[in-house]
């Protein structure tokens, strides 16, 4: 397998289908909009674009299965896997605003080896086919190299099903209101995707799926970074814990926030 030639056709289809979000934001009905659960929207849009990647990828990777968020191919293990979420910040999408971002990875085995994330608002397309070869457009990106919690620029997000756990670790952060910046942007793989380039320092979110995390962690680690659950494993993506930083950080955070030492 050529891993960069496969990288940039994905990226190709990963703009067609940002391209197509762009577009169809600007004539997106009300009546257009659902709701799974409560401020848990979804769209025609949002099933219309994971058509089109799983159309598209599997042209480029026919023996590869899918795991995808909305389901409209069911999941097979194979030995590759494409993990996608064809629209990643549906909540900002469906009110008009931004950020929200096309994300794809590819797992070889129980391994990432590709990811694509791509802004279409922004025009920026992260990609990562292995350690130091991860960039933002054509531009090579690494992690900041900010060493606390003190002034560091944190994203989070707040999951549609909160449990107990989750609840203590945003009232463990809330404590650290006064030191840093925190942001919500509402896309969890763009945010992750920020942390690669430097732009922010580190990411913590409870219950999200491997969609939302398999392509900007596997960026964000190529960049330099970490990823853990919040015990501090490998268990990551499919475990629904996620704490994502430039590395330097990542044991303030576990302490501070997700122990609430
Ligand atoms: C959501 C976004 C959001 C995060 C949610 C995710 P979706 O994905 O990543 O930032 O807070 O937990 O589910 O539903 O817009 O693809
Ligand atoms: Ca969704
Ligand atoms: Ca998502
Ligand atoms: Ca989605």
């Amino acid at each position: 397998m050529n891993l960069e030639k496969l990288c940039n056709e994905v990226k190709e289809l990963a703009r067609s289908t940002g391209e197509y979000l762009k577009t169809e934001q600007t004539v997106l009905r009300k009546r257009d909009i659902e709701l799974k659960s409560t401020r848990n929207y979804v769209t025609y849009i949002d099933k219309e674009a994971e058509r089109r990647l799983v159309e598209g990828l599997s042209r480029l990777l026919p023996e590869a299965g899918f795991l995808t968020e909305e389901e409209t191919v069911g999941f097979e293990q194979k030995e590759y896997t494409w993990i996608i979420d064809p629209l990643d910040g549906t909540t900002n999408y469906v009110h008009g605003d931004s950020p929200f971002s096309v994300s794809i990875a590819l797992m070889k085995e129980n391994e990432i080896i590709l990811g694509v994330v791509y802004d279409p608002l922004a025009a920026q397309m992260y990609s990562a086919t292995g350690a130091g070869r991860v960039f933002l457009n054509n531009n090579p990106v690494r992690v900041s190299s900010h060493s606390t919690l003190t002034n560091g620029y944190i994203g989070f997000g707040i999951p549609y099903s909160l449990d107990e756990r989750g609840e203590q670790i945003l009232r463990n952060a809330m404590k650290q209101f006064r030191k840093c910046s925190f942001r919500i942007k509402g896309s969890a793989a763009l945010e992750i995707c920020y942390i690669a380039a430097g732009v922010c320092d580190a990411y913590f979110h409870s219950g999200l799926s491997p969609w939302d995390v398999a392509a900007g962690a596997f960026i964000l680690q190529c960049a330099g970074g970490k990823c853990s659950d919040f015990s501090g494993g490998d268990n990551y993506i499919f475990n629904k814990e996620l704490v994502a930083s430039n590395g330097i950080i990542h044991q303030e955070i576990m302490e501070t926030i997700i122990q609430g030492n």
